[in-house]
């Protein structure tokens, strides 16, 4: 029988294009979101997707009950936990929220888990962790930690310590943490995709609403770093790549591994100024920016090693850059509005 994985944060842009290489991987995906940050409209892309049924669940994971009957329904065998809070700006002027879901969220979860005997799970990290680098490229071994510079990136921190604690206590958990670099693209049917729900935080959802019209024109956060050409430079990531390594990190909790970390990462660094002319080439369509001050917290480059994921659990990022921008921009053109896009005839 096929086995059954919880995906909390399942209709999110991570969880959502996890959910299809789960599925095409033989595994059974069960989804548990509760929408704060996603659209439902996305469980029926899935469908569409899939050619399967995508079960799911509307449910808080800081809703033991409704967790617990969940698991009652279910055999599940592993659980990827996506499901968290991530604008970085609004983590600093609400951090108990952030605490509260990213933190006691996690807790509830692996609590539950436990009762029911599930001690098997993936944990969406980030290459936050590592605060400002203290050399590059970044492996898993720098330390991680120190000088992060808001309570979101904290948060991702303080649920590696926690992961890490509870493994310790009780050998019979297996925990993969990922690391993401920077997550962008999309599904290549363009059905599916990031849609932040308010004004993008991130460069690239930024930068394809501007390509089509949706924002008048990009603020590029500094331009005298310490780079190539003075913009920030960051390890750019396709999505289905990024969702294609929880799958070899499945792999690695059915070895029975213990507490594991990779960084999930091409290992290539990219400019902000890169990423505006990639987008231009693949959309066809110009992208205005202006040059303005750098942003509070952010650092000048960061780009990871990539090779222990490679050697241990046989995954390499497989797509380029000009790959990564026309996904984007095929999804957002058949999406100007994301998934609030009334479908057409056909998509
Ligand atoms: C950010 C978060 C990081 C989080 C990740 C999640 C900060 C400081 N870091 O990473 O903790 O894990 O998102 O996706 O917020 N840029 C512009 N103009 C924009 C937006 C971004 O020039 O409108 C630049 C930034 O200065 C940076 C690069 O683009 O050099 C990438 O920014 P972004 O997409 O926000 O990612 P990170 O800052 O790397």
């Amino acid at each position: 029988m096929s086995k059954e994985v919880l995906v909390t944060g399942g209709a999110g842009f991570i969880g959502s294009h996890t959910v299809i290489q789960l599925t095409q991987a033989g595994y059974t995906p069960i989804i548990v979101d509760n929408f704060s940050n996603s659209s439902p409209v996305c469980l029926t892309r899935l469908e569409e997707i899939t050619g399967q049924k995508i079960k799911y669940y509307e449910a808080d994971i800081l809703d033991t009950p409704a967790l617990s009957e969940i698991f009652k329904k279910h055999d599940f065998q592993f659980v990827i936990h996506f499901a968290a809070l991530k604008a970085v700006g609004e983590s600093v002027s609400v951090p108990l929220k952030y605490y509260k879901v990213n933190v006691g969220g996690t807790v509830n979860l692996v609590e539950v888990m436990s009762q029911y005997g599930c001690k098997n799970l993936i944990f969406s990290s980030s290459a936050t962790v590592y605060g400002a680098p203290q050399y590059l490229p970044l492996d898993e071994v720098h330390p991680t930690g120190v000088g992060i510079t808001n309570p979101y990136g904290q948060t991702k921190h303080v649920n590696e310590c926690v992961l890490r604690d509870l493994a310790k206590s009780d050998s019979e958990w297996n925990i993969v943490l990922l690391r993401y670099f920077n997550p962008v693209g999309a599904h290549k049917s363009g059905m599916i995709g990031e849609d932040p729900k308010d004004i993008p935080n991130n460069l690239m959802p930024y930068v394809s609403q501007t390509a089509i019209g949706r924002r008048e024109c990009l603020s590029v956060f500094g331009s005298d770093y310490d780079t190539p050409d003075g913009t920030g430079v960051r390890d750019y990531i396709h999505v289905v790549d990024l969702a294609e390594g929880h799958v070899k990190a499945l792999n690695k909790l059915e070895e029975s591994c213990g507490l594991k970390v990779y960084n999930l990462g091409t290992g290539n660094g990219y400019s902000v100024l890169d990423i505006v002319n990639a987008f231009s080439k693949a959309s066809g369509k110009e992208v205005p920016y202006k040059l303005v001050g750098r942003r509070a917290g952010d650092v000048a480059s960061c780009y990871s090693d990539p090779a222990l994921a490679k050697t241990e659990l046989n995954w390499v990022a497989e797509r380029g850059l000009d790959e990564m921008c026309e996904d984007a921009w095929h999804w957002q053109s058949k999406n100007p509005n994301g998934f609030e896009t009334p479908p057409p005839g056909k998509l």
